[in-house]
């Protein structure tokens, strides 16, 4: 055991360098690591690489996340690893495609690892979180939950549900000393986009980030206090222009009688 062995950060989809980047600078601050990913011998790579060049405890845990058994292993861990202190949900599938005839497993895919697992891995870690009233989960959204696009229906959706899902938690939250942060990159030089149907080379290389500036940057918001990250968004105030959007229109939302426009 390491002589850091107090705080443990796990992390999914570790095996790509987005995950990865996260592991390294977690470790550089001192976090005792759970690296879990679904390819074996990627994980191990990324562990021994990093245990290498640091000194704190690097674990790794194999599962798929879109497997009920290996995914209740993996909750199992979160709930009842006393030392658990942040969860980065980043494993994430996407599939680009027009919605009609859309394959069945890359929906299957989509909403098993970007909906069910980041939820149910959450939901787990807070059992625990929530008891000793400390911890952080950071939950990874997408720009593409508004850039909707024709081909991008089921990732789009599920990257809002992502975002929705951490912003009810957040209030839930709220005074329990658990934090929640949702970071919503735009575009990554990541293999995210091999075979995913669009092709990285289609972005202006002005509108794609490195994994790493794009995790320094998640993690400088998280420093900061913030909730909702977006690592490119150069100017704050059109995010709190949205924000405040949706809270003018959500209290009008329900009333007893239909619209005037909607009455004979
Ligand atoms: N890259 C982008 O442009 C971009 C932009 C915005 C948001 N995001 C989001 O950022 C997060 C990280 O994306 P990325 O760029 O790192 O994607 P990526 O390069 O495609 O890597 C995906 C990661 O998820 C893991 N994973 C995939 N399916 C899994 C499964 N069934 N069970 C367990 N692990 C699984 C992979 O592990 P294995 O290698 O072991 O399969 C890999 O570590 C995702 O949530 C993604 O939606 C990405």
């Amino acid at each position: 055991m390491s002589a850091h062995a107090s705080k443990t950060a796990v992390i999914t989809g570790a095996s790509s360098p987005f995950g990865e980047a996260y592991a390294r600078r977690l470790a550089e601050r001192g976090y005792d690591l759970v690296l879990v990913g679904r390819n074996e011998g990627k994980i191990k790579n990324v562990a021994a690489s990093i245990a290498e060049h640091s000194d704190v405890d690097v674990r790794t845990l194999v599962a798929d996340l879109g497997d009920a058994a290996q995914l209740a292993k993996v909750e199992e861990r979160l709930r009842t690893d006393e030392s658990l202190d942040l969860l980065v949900n980043a494993a994430g599938a996407a599939t680009f495609a027009p919605t009609p005839g859309f394959d069945v497993n890359a929906i299957n895919e989509q909403v098993a690892l970007n909906v069910t697992a980041t939820t149910r891995l959450a939901v787990a870690a807070l059992s625990g979180m929530t008891r000793r009233g400390q911890g952080t989960i950071v939950n990874i959204s997408s720009a593409m939950a508004f850039w909707i696009q024709p081909v991008s229906s089921v990732y789009s959706a599920t990257k809002s549900y992502v975002l929705t899902f951490s912003q009810a938690l957040q209030q839930e939250l709220s005074g329990t000393g658990v934090r929640v942060q949702v970071v919503v990159p735009g575009a990554m030089s990541t293999g995210f986009w091999d075979g995913s149907g669009v092709e990285l080379s289609n972005f202006p290389a002005a509108n794609v980030m490195t994994p790493e500036d794009a995790v320094d940057a998640a993690l400088a918001g998280l420093d900061a206090g913030e909730d909702v990250t977006i690592p490119s968004l150069v100017d704050v105030a059109a995010w709190n222009a949205y924000e405040e959007a949706r809270d003018a229109v959500a209290p009008i939302m329900s009333r007893d009688v239909p619209a005037e426009r909607y009455r004979d």
